[in-house]
């Protein structure tokens, strides 16, 4: 009841983000996939929804259901999760890059189911890069307030500080991926032009919110 009357940090605010894997299609059977659960990014979804955003959720293929309130969409390929976000992308004021993309796409999919071969020999796939959604949404120009995760098996310092600049981000969030992979709790890393900042050990929705108050301080305010 207390939250109730208190100022909502995102009231507002139109926030964006993706969650959960893509999938790439080899066959009308077959897929290529990430491994993500997609419960960080419906974590931060309800998060943001919970601080009064309006929460725009593009989703690759989870088990999970929508929080409440929030708008989701359902894509399957990285070019979908593209599509969906550009075109949501200039209306929002946060845009919250979770999902595991697949860096690249079979070229060479087939529409037809892929037999096997009398002599055993299996197909071999060929591979062309997906487009990088959160660099591109990045460089808009006047695009919306980016934040970038990174799931890193090693070197998460060197490898998150890295990646922020190249993405142009002005926050990454590091977790490390064995530790967090499918879990119900997380311990992420913030990094941003002032270094790095590590967050308590939690249960995902409690880290989810604290990460969501650490978006809300830092967001630039709104040119009236
Ligand atoms: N990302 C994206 N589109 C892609 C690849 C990644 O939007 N095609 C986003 C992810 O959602 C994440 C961030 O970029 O927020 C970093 O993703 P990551 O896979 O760690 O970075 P890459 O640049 O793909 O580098 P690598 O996989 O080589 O570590
Ligand atoms: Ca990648």
């Amino acid at each position: 009841l207390i939250a109730f009357f208190q100022p909502k940090l995102l009231a507002g605010r139109r926030v964006l983000i993706t969650a959960g894997p893509t999938s790439e299609k080899i066959d009308p059977v077959r897929v290529i996939t990430n491994r993500s659960s997609g419960k960080m990014g419906y974590a931060i979804a309800r998060a943001a929804r919970e601080a009064g955003a309006e929460v725009i959720l593009v989703s690759g293929p989870t088990a999970l259901a929508a929080p409440y309130g929030v708008r989701r969409i359902d894509v399957e390929s990285a070019v979908d999760m593209h599509a969906a976000v550009m075109a949501e992308a200039g209306r929002s004021d946060v845009f919250i890059s979770v999902a595991a993309v697949a860096d690249w796409r079979v070229a060479n999919a087939s529409d037809s189911k892929l037999k096997k071969r009398a002599d055993g020999r299996p197909p071999s796939l060929e591979f062309e890069p997906n487009p990088d959604i959160l660099a591109e949404v990045a460089a808009l120009p006047s695009g919306p307030w980016c934040v970038g995760f990174a799931a890193e098996t090693e070197n998460l310092e060197e490898h998150a500080q890295a990646k922020r600049v190249r993405k142009g981000v002005p926050l990454l969030v590091g977790n490390l991926a064995q530790r967090a992979m499918n879990a119900d709790d997380t311990e992420l890393v913030l990094f941003d032009e002032t270094g790095h900042h590590a967050m308590p050990p939690a249960d995902k929705i409690i880290a989810a919110r604290r990460l969501v108050e650490q978006i809300a301080r830092r967001l630039p305010v709104r040119p009236s």
